[in-house]
């Protein structure tokens, strides 16, 4: 029988590389909850039912669930991460779904190096202590963050970051859509919390070495301090929360605390972790070119 899965934050970044991944196998039916179905309506084709659902409104995520064994649970960062997380669980309880996949972040606790690591540490918590059949995925730092950079790398050949010559295991955001897949489509992974991330640690100067080696560019590695990163988002627009929250992040990162590599997306997907050089090749390259 074909399992139903719904996926919030369907429009975001992994969802809406994940939503075409769950959409392309015959043994699921996939709904993607929006908050706007009329915007997204052609979006991922007439393969995927659209769900209008709201995390502040739980009327909507009720009626949204009807028929749902499984749901993939992403929300956007922000202050209000656990409201609507328990909003999401509290519908799911009241509707009879099964299972949850939350994507949560790397090293997720109640007492975290971060303010989001503490809020997702929290909603893993919750989801944890809910009754509900459930897989926690932790990715590290996403590759695809250094979209944020396309306009300097593409103008200029460089790229400004705050994490100094802190290694990280970033991780290909394909890898947490398949990762996430697996989970939801197989009982082989419930009750697990898992630490996901790319297949070694690097560092933003060997970032910059990869990116100028595949594009062809000389592509610098600009260090400033988190600080600065605080200074320069709020002059760009972003608000205070997520100003502060790419700072803070970006200090721990600095201190290693990215170092985390685990064999956890080989377990999930069955082929290894792509790295950096994939990532660039396929992804970013097209856009330098
Ligand atoms: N960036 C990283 O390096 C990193 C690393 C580890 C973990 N993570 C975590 O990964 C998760 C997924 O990240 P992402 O970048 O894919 O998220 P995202 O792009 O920010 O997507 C969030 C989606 O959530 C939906 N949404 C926003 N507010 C909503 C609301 N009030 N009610 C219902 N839906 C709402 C939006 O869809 P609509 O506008 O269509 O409703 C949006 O497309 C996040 O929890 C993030 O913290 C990120």
């Amino acid at each position: 029988m074909k399992k139903t899965v719904m996926v919030t934050g369907a429009t975001g970044n992994v969802g809406s590389i994940l939503v075409p991944i769950l959409a392309a196998r015959q043994d699921c039916v996939v709904t993607a909850m929006t908050r706007d179905p009329v915007k997204n309506a052609d979006r991922f084709g007439p393969a995927v039912q659209l769900a209008n659902g709201s995390f502040e409104d739980i009327s909507t995520l009720r009626a949204a669930m009807p028929g749902v064994d499984t749901i993939i649970l992403m929300a956007p960062p922000g202050p209000d991460c656990v409201q609507q997380n328990r909003a999401i669980i509290d519908a799911a309880i009241q509707s009879g779904v099964k299972k949850i996949v939350r994507i949560s972040a790397i090293k997720a606790a109640k007492d975290g190096r971060t303010e989001n690591t503490r809020l997702h540490g929290e909603c893993d918590a919750l989801l944890q202590e809910s009754g509900l059949t459930y897989t926690i995925l932790r990715p590290n730092y996403f590759m695809q963050n250094i979209f944020m950079s396309l306009e300097t790398l593409k103008a200029d050949n460089c790229f400004y970051a705050g994490m100094g010559d802190g290694r990280l295991a970033m991780i290909d955001i394909r890898d947490v859509a398949e990762s996430a897949v697996t989970a939801a489509m197989t009982d082989q992974f419930d009750g697990e919390v898992l630490e996901i991330g790319g297949p070694k640690s690097i560092n933003f100067s060997e970032v910059a070495e990869i990116l100028s080696d595949v594009t062809g560019r000389h592509i610098s590695y600009i260090a400033v301090s988190p600080d600065d990163v605080r200074a320069s988002l709020l002059q760009m627009g972003l608000g205070e929360w997520m100003a502060g929250l790419l700072a803070e992040y970006s200090a721990a990162y600095g201190d290693g605390w990215g170092d985390l590599v685990t064999d956890n997306v080989d377990r999930l997907t069955g082929h290894p972790a792509r790295n950096f050089r994939e990532f660039t090749a396929d992804c970013v390259a097209p856009l330098l070119s």
